[in-house]
């Protein structure tokens, strides 16, 4: 590992693959997070991905219960650390709600999207959690640093979601220059080859979405698991038309939800779901992937791409 922290080591020696798989709206939901915890990789859900509050505590305690359960009935097992995931924008308007649901569970990690980690830092660290902000920038990444955090989710062309346009190439060594903390890098990393590369490059843990999107285990509709596997990168389209902030979108369910790709307008600025009046509520009908998607050709349970990854890696670090 890259980082100095003993904290992150610590974290590591419960991972089976320095992999977390990262969190996503419309897809991650308590299956995908307690196969990924068993499989060895830390899963996490976003908070927006329960509609009221009620169902947030519930799917909280039940992925807390079951990676305790998983822990308990094998204290050998490599079960991996679940890692709760919340947009700190201030258009968020269930925020408060949200972070009180996370200082009840105590996840072992938290991921910040979105807007400034600050709000959250103190808290989590006064239960003894670790804070990791997604940042898209060298500049972001500084900001989040100034407020403590103890990782950066480092998100770099090519990924999914809500995505970044700078190189990692470029992105990682930039801030490896002035940062001990955790580097967690995504974009487009589907297989052993881009987690090791990631090492390489001086992160400590791969971020990897679109991949565990056509799993058996995850939320996204099944037209959303077959267009990834069906589409290449070059069905993909960045836009900040439907959010405010740029994302990686796949064409066909653009034409598909009656949009012209041609008119697609620049916006001013990230809007939480449901705050863009009557225009298109973003992500429901519309969907999202990663440049990683050339690696997908078929839907697999998580437990079968883990078991691959891992024996890709052991294959690469051999090597
Ligand atoms: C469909 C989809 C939904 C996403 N939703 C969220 C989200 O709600 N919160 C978040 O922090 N990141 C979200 N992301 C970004 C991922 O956490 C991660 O940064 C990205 O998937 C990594 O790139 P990859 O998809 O190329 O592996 C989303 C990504 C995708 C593909």
């Amino acid at each position: 590992m890259r980082t100095t922290r003993p904290e992150w080591a610590a974290i590591r020696s419960q991972m089976t693959l320095p992999v977390f798989c990262a969190p996503m709206f419309l897809v991650s939901g308590v299956e995908l997070v307690v196969e990924a915890c068993r499989a060895g990789i830390s899963g996490s859900f976003p908070a927006a991905n329960c509609r009221e509050l009620a169902t947030y505590d519930a799917w909280m305690a039940e992925v807390t219960g079951r990676v305790a359960a998983l822990k308990a009935a094998d204290p050998a097992a490599k079960i991996a650390p679940f890692a709760a995931n919340l947009v700190t924008h201030r258009t968020n308007p269930r925020f408060e709600q949200d972070l009180e649901t996370i200082l009840k569970y105590q996840p072992p990690i938290v991921i910040t999207a979105l807007g400034s980690p600050q709000r959250v830092v103190e808290p989590v660290h006064a239960y003894g959690g670790l804070v990791i902000a997604d940042v898209n920038s060298v500049t972001l990444a500084r900001k989040a640093a100034d407020c403590g955090v103890d990782g950066i989710a480092l998100v770099a062309s090519g990924s999914g979601g809500h995505t970044g346009h700078f190189s990692p190439f470029a992105l990682v060594p930039a801030i490896r220059r002035w940062w001990d903390g955790a580097i967690v890098l995504g974009g487009a990393i589907g297989d052993a080859t881009g987690v090791r590369a990631a090492e390489v490059l001086g992160a400590d843990f791969a971020y990897v979405g679109t991949r565990f999107i056509p799993t058996p285990e995850s939320l996204a509709p099944a037209e959303h698991k077959a267009m990834i596997v069906a589409s290449t990168m070059d069905d993909l389209i960045v836009s900040n038309f439907f959010s405010g902030a740029h994302a990686s979108w796949l064409k066909p369910s653009i034409v598909a939800a009656g949009y012209d790709l041609a008119t697609l307008k620049p916006r001013q600025g990230y809007q939480f779901k449901g705050q863009l009046g009557d225009e298109p509520k973003p992500w429901k009908g519309l969907f999202s992937a990663g440049q990683g998607i050339d690696m997908i050709d078929r839907e697999q349970p998580v437990a079968e791409i883990v078991a691959e990854l891992r024996r890709d890696y052991a294959a690469l670090r051999a090597a």
